[in-house]
């Protein structure tokens, strides 16, 4: 399949098309229309077939998608199926939330190592995996292949401890922190702030509110 550069906003689509076909596969579905698949997902068919047609169309108009092949494909593309070992920094009521999550496994994200400052927590196990001084981060990733690292400090020490990432090799940072960080553009910076969403929940409250009030 050829690749051609895809945006953004079609990549952060994938992860909900995989979701969607896995629960149909789940379902022993074996093929969906784009129009069964949009009344489903509530998108418009040609919204779907735009963004298949990105990566080749995966399938034939009018005969319908293969629901077991699209998934494979879609999880190809979104790398899910290589392992990532990954070092959680920051063993508070966050980290540990996101260590206790076992489905992160299941799409190959596996928790390695967990590493804390805060010296009562060391030696601390969350499901099984002990928490670690900070002081052996360096040579644990470096010796355990991380690639990816998830950040749920404060935002006063995750531009120093990113920068640490970034000298022993870290590919990637799933960054909790509500702070941007300033690292070198090979670094892949996933921000993920559960406020904004609440925040847009919350316009979202006001603009439907502001609507009835409208039509009344
Ligand atoms: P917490 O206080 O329970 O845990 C923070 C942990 O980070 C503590 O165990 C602390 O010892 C450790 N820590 C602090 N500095 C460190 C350093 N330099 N190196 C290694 N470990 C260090 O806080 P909580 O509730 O777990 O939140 C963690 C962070 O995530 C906070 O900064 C909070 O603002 C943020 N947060 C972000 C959310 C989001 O959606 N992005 C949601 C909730 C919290």
């Amino acid at each position: 399949m050829e690749e051609k550069e895809i945006s953004q906003a079609v990549i952060g689509r994938l992860p909900r098309y995989y979701r969607y076909l896995g629960d149909l596969k789940d379902e022993g579905i074996e093929r969906i229309s784009s129009q069964d698949l949009s009344k489903l997902m509530q998108v418009t068919a040609s919204q779907i077939r735009q963004d298949f047609n990105n990566f080749g169309g995966f399938g034939q108009q009018g005969y319908g998608y293969n629901v077991e092949y699209l998934y494979e494909e879609i999880g190809k593309i979104l790398g899910l199926y290589q392992e990532h070992n990954l070092v959680l920094i920051g063993a508070g009521n966050l980290g540990q939330a996101l260590a206790n999550y076992v489905n992160f496994e299941k799409r190959g994200f596996l928790i390695r190592g967990i590493f804390d400052s805060n010296e009562e927590l060391l030696g601390k196990e969350v499901r099984g995996i002990p928490v670690n001084s900070m002081e052996k981060l360096e040579v644990f990733v470096r010796e355990n292949d991380i690639d990816i690292a998830v950040l749920t400090i404060p935002k006063t020490s995750a531009e120093e401890v990113a920068e640490r990432l970034v000298q022993c090799g870290i590919k990637a940072i799933w960054n909790f922190a509500h702070v941007d960080l300033k690292v070198p553009e090979f670094i892949q910076v996933e921000n993920v702030h559960l406020s904004d969403s609440l925040m847009k929940l919350s316009y979202n409250i006001n603009r439907y509110n502001n609507e009835k009030k409208v039509k009344e």
